[in-house]
């Protein structure tokens, strides 16, 4: 059941998903070789304290920390360690948090220094997937026309989809009807309506799209060991189209 959310609900989402976007930019600007994914988890988790927000992440189905940080050929789900990030590599960022009853949540890709031409590639059509799709996130579409068109924008520069994480409905949960893969053929799913909240969310392989989890039981990894890239945004459907909530 896909719930709809009132003008006064967005406008709580606009707050939340602004925190996670304010968060995400402060972290940003962190990211710089010699670096480890743990510190970055500890600023996260002081940044939203001192924002009065809860993040979102942190004990969801046992998730051990509030920070996503998967590098490099880690696609989604990476566990903040004493990992020390080095030049050349790519971190993919993913955070939630909860403020006064409503969930936010986004993800971008960030270049560690200077990164391969196939690496920035990568990144920015990922990120140019992820605006491809908001753009057809309009009353009247369906969700797979956001489907459609990230997975041509995404297979056209040679790239791949990953299949088995889909974006999702949010608000008072983290994750709400509906899905949103980032493949699949147009007009297919449930029609876009105003007062819909979704978090869209292409994650990109250099390679093939396959992925398997690593022994943590968490990390989600490419299997050909490809780089993998991830841009997240929640959009308000309105009647003059989407809006991005979590942009700063
Ligand atoms: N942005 C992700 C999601 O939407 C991250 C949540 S996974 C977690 O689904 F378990 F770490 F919380
Ligand atoms: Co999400």
């Amino acid at each position: 059941m896909i719930i709809l959310k009132s003008p006064s609900e967005i406008e709580k989402m606009r707050i939340s998903n602004t925190i996670v976007a304010e968060i995400l930019s402060e972290i940003k600007a962190l990211i710089k070789p010699g670096v480890t994914t743990i510190e970055l988890n500890e600023r996260c988790e002081w940044l939203c304290h001192k924002k009065g927000a809860i993040p979102a992440f942190k004990g969801y189905r046992g998730y051990p920390c509030s920070l996503c940080t998967s590098v490099n050929e880690e696609v989604v789900h990476g566990i903040p360690s004493k990992r020390i990030l080095k030049e050349g590599d790519i971190i993919s960022l993913d955070f939630g948090v909860l403020y006064d009853g409503y969930f936010g949540d986004a993800a971008i890709t960030v270049p560690v220094g200077v990164v391969s031409e196939k690496a920035a590639l990568l990144i920015e059509t990922t990120e140019q997937a992820l605006y491809l799709g908001i753009e057809k996130a309009i009353h009247n579409n369906r969700i797979s026309d956001i489907s459609f068109a990230v997975q041509r924008h995404v297979e056209s520069r040679g790239f791949s989809v990953v299949r088995k994480f889909v974006g999702h409905g949010i608000g008072k949960s983290l994750h709400e009807d509906p899905q949103i893969p980032n493949f699949g053929k147009p007009g297919q799913g449930p029609r876009l309506k105003p007062g819909m909240v979704l978090a869209i969310e292409p994650m990109v392989n250099a390679g093939r799209s396959e992925v398997e989890v690593l022994s943590d039981g968490w990390t989600a990894v490419t299997k050909d060991r490809s780089l993998s890239a991830h841009f997240e945004h929640c959009i308000a459907i309105t009647e003059n189209g989407a809006e991005i909530l979590s942009k700063i």
